[in-house]
């Protein structure tokens, strides 16, 4: 079983355009799979799901679309949060949030202070999130750690670097889900996929369900891990 799964959950509006739907039923599809998808991941033991929901290049869409997301995003914040808090949910966001209204604002911290002690299933929400951003941000800091005389440059190594990324509470996920077709990253978690196994689905994210989750759990048991030694040394067969 994959212990962290991370998601692009694309297709929306592919999928509301394939029914002659305005792209907002596309989203609002979505979150009912995202919905499901976290019951789903629970039920199946996952401890950590980490969900691409807004990237920091989304904004280039139109107003209208980024607002329809927005309000998506509150609602489904107040709607949810409490179901999720009574499951045992811990829930996270990363990304840039200083660039969301105050009340979405507000409504993460408090989603995040209501679950913070909760010790089931690690729920990271990416939002307004970049990878690049992400890794910019992290040498920032350690720049202002050396600045600050609290390190030196030599102690800046792969292990304290990725501590000060922002999905420093979790392992690096074991599986990489993308919904919708594409074969690309689009600046999700470039540090963080570096040893993840990929797995990409031609099905649209309001299509993804639970025997969608199992195809994609199922191609992970499939693979072997070696993270640069050969099979045999992983099987045992040449110890
Ligand atoms: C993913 O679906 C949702 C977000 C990026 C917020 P899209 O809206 O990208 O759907 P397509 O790619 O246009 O089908
Ligand atoms: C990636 O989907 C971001 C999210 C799912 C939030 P996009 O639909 O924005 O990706 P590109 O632009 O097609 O690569
Ligand atoms: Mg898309």
């Amino acid at each position: 079983m994959p212990l962290h799964v991370a998601i692009i959950m694309d297709g929306n509006g592919r999928w509301a355009r394939k029914k002659n739907l305005p792209r907002a039923a596309g989203h609002q599809a979505g979150f009912n799979t995202t919905r499901d998808i976290v019951e789903a991941s629970a039920k199946r033991n996952i401890h950590a799901l980490t969900l691409f929901a807004f990237s920091s290049e989304n904004w280039a869409r139109p107003e209208k679309e980024v607002g329809l997301l927005m309000d998506l995003f509150l609602r489904g914040l107040k709607s949810e949060v409490g179901k999720l808090s009574e499951n045992n949910v811990r829930i996270r966001f990363i990304g840039e949030r200083s660039a969301f209204s105050e009340k979405l604002q507000a409504e993460m911290a408090s989603a995040e202070k209501t679950t913070v002690n909760n010790n089931g299933l690690k729920l990271a929400i990416a939002v307004n999130y970049g990878g690049r951003w992400d890794i910019v941000n992290a040498a920032r800091h350690l720049a202002q750690q050396v600045k600050n005389k609290e390190i030196e440059p030599e102690q800046i190594d792969i292990q304290r670097f990725g501590h000060v990324l922002s999905l420093n509470d979790v392992p690096e996920p074991d599986l990489f889900i993308r919904t919708g077709g594409e074969k690309r990253i689009s600046n999700y978690l470039l540090w963080q996929l570096a040893y993840t196994e990929l797995y990409f689905t031609d099905v649209l994210y309001p299509d993804f369900d639970d025997a969608e989750l199992d195809n994609a759990i199922a191609f992970y048991a499939g693979r072997q891990r070696r993270f640069g030694r050969t099979g045999e040394q992983v099987t045992g067969e040449d110890a």
